[in-house]
């Protein structure tokens, strides 16, 4: 099927690659030259495993290409999905102008009495389609024939070719049968995974997932909270909580909260889309306020540990807000690293991939420095904070750590690191929720 993605971001390169990958043709338009010169050349302007040699296969095999021509993306296609962003306004409501400006394009460009299938791909809240519809039946003066779609993304960056190509359900929000019928073709492989609603119900389906999601993780940082309190560990609780199917294990890890481009913002905007329509939202308030002040706890472990901040030297490995990519959008670290240099601290940065966009908000200078390696930016540190469980950390030996540090004092915000080895190396330790550990370190202060 002929298949245009408008936006190559993060969602649109990973669907239209996929797309191409499932034998589609795909035509991917973007108003960013930097970004199509870079996909034209099979590679990738994001890091995400797996996504180069799936692009550079699909270019080669000639099911992908790249235009910032929209009329040419129209003419060669017959599904279009929308991938632009959707970032948050200052009052926490979703910014819609990118997709706005995507549907009147398309409804400007179509060419006369042409049929396209337009899709909400993008993150947007209830009521959006009527609002798109609207648009093309004012800006469409061609008469083409427009039927919009539903079909959120629901990928994980740093997991988002498997995700794709094996979702748990594609959910398909549609009103025409010709659509429907579309949808379902397109997306054959995954045949037994489709669920078809209206449109309204599949744009909360998308919000509610994440608001859902992000309530675990802020209701199992409560719990580590009480855990520390108690003696008791989080990570048992976890799994004592997750043996139970209506629970399950996943998103029951204990941290320093979520970040990200999906969860914080999903939230707020499904806050504010709630209160829109008079309903309740004090639920996914408590959410969203319990994790914004979650960021602060590394720090004043720190301050606890080592008391007074300004000039220490203190590493941070893990910029991403998640392993396996180069995000950093809304990352806990860039609020950790502020923190940190407001009180004065040199700063010794690592991450595998997320450095040079760290360097965008943090230029390099005597205060923040860029390690080419973990292990050189925790040379002769007075503390070291991990903020994203890259899986390369827990493979340096804790011996090698120990002797890098001028102080061994490891602040661990993913629980990353084993707490017992840790102790027996004679680190000061300190993860989330686990109350003995954090209670024996209190006894020898
Ligand atoms: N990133 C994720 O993990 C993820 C997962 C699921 C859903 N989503 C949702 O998908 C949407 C896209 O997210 P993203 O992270 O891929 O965004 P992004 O910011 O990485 O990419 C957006 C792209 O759209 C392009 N663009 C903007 N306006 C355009 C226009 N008028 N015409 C053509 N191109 C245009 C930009 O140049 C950019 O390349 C958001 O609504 C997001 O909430 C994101």
């Amino acid at each position: 099927m002929r298949v245009g993605i408008i936006g190559t971001g993060y969602v649109g390169i990973v669907s239209g690659v996929c797309f191409a990958e499932m034998g589609h043709q795909v035509v991917c338009f973007d108003v960013d030259q930097k970004k199509l010169a870079l996909y034209r050349q099979g590679k990738s302007a994001i890091y995400e495993p797996g996504l180069e040699e799936l692009l550079t296969k699909n270019l080669a095999a000639k099911r992908i290409r790249f235009t910032d021509v929209i009329t040419e993306m129209l003419h060669d296609s017959d599904i279009i999905f929308i991938c632009v962003g959707t970032p948050p306004l200052p009052d926490g409501s979703a910014d819609l102008s990118q997709v706005e400006t995507a549907v009147r394009e398309i409804a400007e460009n179509t060419p006369h009495g042409a049929y396209k299938i337009i899709v909400e791909k993008s993150t947007v809240p209830v009521g959006t389609h009527k609002r798109l519809k609207n648009i093309t039946r004012l800006y469409n003066k061609s008469q083409a024939k427009f039927d919009f779609v539903v079909n959120s993304e629901f990928l994980k960056e740093g997991d988002a070719i498997h995700d794709f190509m094996h979702p748990d359900r594609v959910v398909i929000g549609v009103e025409t049968d010709e659509a429907k019928n579309l949808m379902i073709q397109l997306y054959e492989p995954f045949k037994d995974k489709i669920l078809v609603t209206d449109p309204s119900s599949a744009e909360i389906i998308k919000y509610a997932s994440n608001s859902f999601l992000a309530t675990k993780i802020s209701f199992i940082n409560m719990v580590a909270d009480l855990c520390e309190k108690t003696g008791a560990d989080v990570s048992l609780v976890a799994e004592g909580m997750g043996l139970d199917k209506r629970i399950g294990r996943a998103f029951l890890n204990a941290g320093i909260g979520y970040g990200g481009s999906c969860f914080p913002k999903d939230v707020k905007a499904f806050i504010h889309v709630m209160e829109q329509h008079g309903v309740e939202a004090s639920i996914l308030e408590a959410v969203d306020t319990f994790n914004t002040k979650r960021f602060h706890r590394m720090v004043e472990i720190l301050k606890e540990e080592i008391w007074i901040l300004k000039n220490k030297h203190i590493a941070m490995w893990g910029l991403a807000f998640k392993p396996n990519t180069d995000d950093i959008r809304e990352a806990p670290a860039i609020k950790i690293a502020q923190e940190l240099l407001d009180a004065g601290v040199i700063l010794h940065l690592y991450d595998p991939a997320a450095m040079e966009n760290f360097q965008k908000l943090f230029p390099p200078s005597d205060r923040v420095h860029y390690a080419l390696t973990p292990l050189e930016a925790i040379q002769d540190v007075e503390g070291l904070l991990l903020v994203t469980e890259w899986a390369e950390f827990k493979k340096i030996p804790l011996k090698t750590i120990y002797e890098k540090m001028k102080l061994p004092v490891v602040i661990d915000g993913r629980n990353l690191f084993p707490a017992e080895e840790m102790i027996k190396h004679n680190f000061r330790y300190f993860p989330v929720g686990k109350g003995k550990v954090l209670d024996r370190m209190n006894e020898t202060k």
